[in-house]
């Protein structure tokens, strides 16, 4: 996978109850990354994976932060235009509970998409916060 951005959210920013109070760093497939450099676009069978982990520490040798602690869990989309042929943009979602796939898929509704498609600004994908995104993206001519 292609890293293509990160965010993080805290409790002492959300009054102590984050909806998601993790680091969040996401990647995509390197087919799909390179087509987004050609096109500007997620292309069919485009799979972008959030890795969540915990805030660790407070200070580290750079001064004070947030810092990374352990791994908290995944979440992930997959644009396939046949198999997710009724949802919206094509996008299915899935929550993982832990690297484990074992323990299966929290959850995969339509929650997810309704915010994603409410706030994202491209095609469901929060472009917005991946500069490593918007920097390989074409310009249109
Ligand atoms: C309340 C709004 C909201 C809901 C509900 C939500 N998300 Fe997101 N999601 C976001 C935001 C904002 C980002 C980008 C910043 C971040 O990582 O938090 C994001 C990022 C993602 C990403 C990385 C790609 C991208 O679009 O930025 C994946 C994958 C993802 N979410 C999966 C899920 C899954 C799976 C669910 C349901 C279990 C879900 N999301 C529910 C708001 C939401």
């Amino acid at each position: 996978m292609d890293f293509c951005g990160s965010t993080r959210y805290t409790k002492d920013m959300n009054d102590g109850k984050p909806a998601f109070p993790e680091f969040h760093n996401v990647y995509i497939d390197p087919t799909s990354w390179n087509h987004w450099k050609k096109t500007g676009e997620f292309r069919d069978g485009t799979v972008i994976v959030k890795e969540l982990t915990s805030v660790g520490s407070k200070e580290a040798a750079s001064g004070n932060g947030y810092f990374p602690g352990e791994f908290n869990g995944i979440a992930a989309m997959v644009k396939d235009s046949k198999r997710f042929a009724d949802k919206p943009g094509n996008w299915a979602f899935f929550g993982f509970e832990s690297y484990d796939a074992k323990q299966g898929i929290i959850q995969a509704d339509d929650a997810c998409a309704a915010c994603h498609k409410a706030n994202a600004a491209q095609d469901m994908v929060f472009t917005q916060y991946y500069p490593v995104l918007r920097a390989a993206k074409p310009s249109k001519k």
